[in-house]
């Protein structure tokens, strides 16, 4: 049977990403026969620019009946004084929150060929492999009310409502607690409880579903001490659980830590496992239409696309295994470049991805 697959490209970098993520993902399909069938849309400036808003209708409409989608990333100068309502990240935001894709997935895996990529100490860094789980589609990023408004004594003032009901914390622990238990059964629930009423609530609901979860290790940590001790000794760390703003934040804080942003993929994922999947990293407009910007983020969540949707195990391993022998032979984009190696563009970067797995 073929599955459909949603691309949307975005803007940005995200078409330069994106021509190198499907090229591999055509190739994958060939080879291991996965019958999937490609379509493509628009999200974010691109979207806006089309149809006068972030995520038309009919888009979201195809994404929902798409067994995945696939996107590059949104955002841009261009898009700058537009209405608030319609920025590129409200159409991002929409589409997560439509489809249900409440439970985010952002791995921080340092490839050993690029421990000396990172600004840490490679004894810091070198072996690292954790894993943040993102709630995505809740907390302060939703909250209602928001406003900016002005007062009666004519000064302006805005604010953000940070709400965490019981259900929705409850279903992205069991997400943290899942992971956990095919890793290695260490989890770290990271809150502001000592301050936030919507953490003492996230930490109670963790503790319950905890009790599910006996062979888990759960520790809890303040956000503030976790970004710190996310650079001082990141390997304590194995799967990390959080809501959706300290999520954000501290995904960007460990991706430095394999290197670059370039490198990390992720999966957002519904209460039934069909997902969106996209690099961590932003749009780079500063870098758009260069030709330098790194793929590789995206070809991975090819990869986490192949394992968590559609449970194809050994192309998922595939996909990766290419990447590594790519970096094996001193291929490297800007963001990753260090001494001795080839510094290569955005297409070089995905040719030698697609050869490395059309070889294997
Ligand atoms: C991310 C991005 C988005 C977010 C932006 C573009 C809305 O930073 O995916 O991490 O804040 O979630
Ligand atoms: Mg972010």
């Amino acid at each position: 049977m073929t599955k459909q697959i949603l691309i949307l490209q975005g803007d940005g970098i995200g078409p330069e990403i994106m021509a190198e993520a499907v090229k591999v993902l055509n190739l994958a399909n060939q080879k291991f026969d996965l019958g999937f069938e490609l379509s493509s849309g628009e999200l974010g400036g691109a979207s806006y620019d089309k149809y006068g808003v972030p995520l038309a209708d009919e888009t979201l409409e195809r994404a929902r009946k798409a067994d995945a989608v696939l996107l590059g990333a949104v955002g841009g100068p261009n898009w700058d004084t537009i209405d608030p309502a319609l920025r590129p990240e409200r159409g991002l935001l929409k589409i997560r929150s439509e489809l249900g894709l409440f439970g985010n997935l952002r791995p921080a895996i340092l490839y050993p060929q690029l421990a000396d990529s990172s600004t840490l100490k490679p004894e810091v860094v070198s072996g690292l492999d954790i894993l943040i789980v993102r709630e995505l589609t809740g907390g302060i990023y939703f909250g209602q009310p928001r406003e900016k408004r002005v007062l009666e004594n004519g000064e302006r003032q805005a604010y953000d409502t940070l709400p965490y009901s019981e259900s929705e914390i409850r279903r992205i622990a069991k997400v943290g607690f899942d992971m956990a238990m095919v890793r290695n059964k260490k989890l770290c629930s990271v809150d502001k409880a000592n301050v936030l009423a919507s953490s003492q609530l996230w930490r109670e609901v963790v503790e319950e579903v905890a009790k599910d979860y006996p062979d888990v290790e759960l520790s809890h940590m303040y956000v503030d001490n976790c970004a710190m001790q996310l650079v001082r000794a990141p390997k304590q760390f194995d799967v990390i659980v959080t809501d959706n703003m300290f999520g954000d934040i501290l995904s960007d804080q460990a991706s430095m830590l394999t290197g670059s942003i370039g490198m990390l993929p992720s999966a957002s994922l519904d209460v039934n496992g069909k997902g969106m999947y996209e690099p961590c990293h932003g749009s780079a407009p500063d870098i758009a239409g260069q030709g330098i910007a790194n793929p590789l983020a995206t070809i991975l969540s090819v990869s986490m696309m192949l394992r968590y949707s559609f449970a194809q195990t050994k192309a998922a391993d595939a996909i990766e295994q290419a990447v590594s022998l790519v970096l094996d032979q001193g291929l490297r984009t800007g963001d990753i470049y260090s001494e001795g190696c080839r510094k290569v563009g955005t297409v070089e970067m995905g040719d030698a991805v697609a050869e490395a797995l059309k070889n294997l």
